[in-house]
């Protein structure tokens, strides 16, 4: 695989999880945006929207999205609100294929509810505000993605072959 593959999808959706089983699935290489943004800032992701706020973190996030489309062979997995500014659905469609991860609110809240390092969450976890967050978010994870593929109740492994199938047909 030479183009680089994104993982979209709301926090939670499994984009850390599953962009490592690819690796080992795929040989491709890893770069997760939070985890790069916040090692070039260094601090966490919670300090750097405490610090500076969330403009100046999705200003870094377009940039990174920006200079990462000169390399191949990346998996990306992306911030759950890469898809809140507008410019980046261009700047992903040039990075590489776009792949949506879904689940449920229910089955996200599972996921993250024991886990702090999410600012948007803070002060907001449970199943009814992630829901309510995800049904705003939901048309515009929709159209940026080329590929779209569930994670409720499926093998991360199942998962995986599946996306790594079907960027080969896009
Ligand atoms: C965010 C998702 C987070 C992180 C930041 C903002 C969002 O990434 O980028 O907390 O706006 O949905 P994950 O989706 O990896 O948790």
């Amino acid at each position: 695989m030479s183009r680089n593959i994104l993982l979209i999808g709301f926090m939670g959706s499994g984009k850390t999880t599953i962009a490592k089983k690819l690796k080992k699935m795929s040989g491709m290489e890893i770069i997760d945006m939070d985890r790069e943004i916040a090692g070039r800032e260094g601090m966490s992701i919670p300090e750097v929207f405490e610090r500076y706020g969330e403009t100046y973190f999705r200003d870094k996030e377009t940039a990174l999205l920006i200079e990462l489309q000169a390399r191949d062979n990346l998996i990306i997995s992306c911030g759950g609100g890469i898809v809140v500014r507008d410019e980046n659905f261009a700047e992903m469609h040039k990075a590489g294929i776009v792949v949506l991860l879904t689940a449920s609110a229910a089955t996200t809240y599972r996921r993250v509810c024991n886990n702090n390092n999410r600012p948007l969450l803070n002060g907001n976890m449970n199943v009814a505000y992630i829901q309510e967050l995800m049904n705003q978010r939901k048309p515009l994870y929709e159209k940026a993605a080329k590929i779209v593929v569930k994670t409720d109740r499926k093998r991360v492994q199942d998962i995986c072959a599946e996306i790594l199938e079907r960027v080969q047909n896009v």
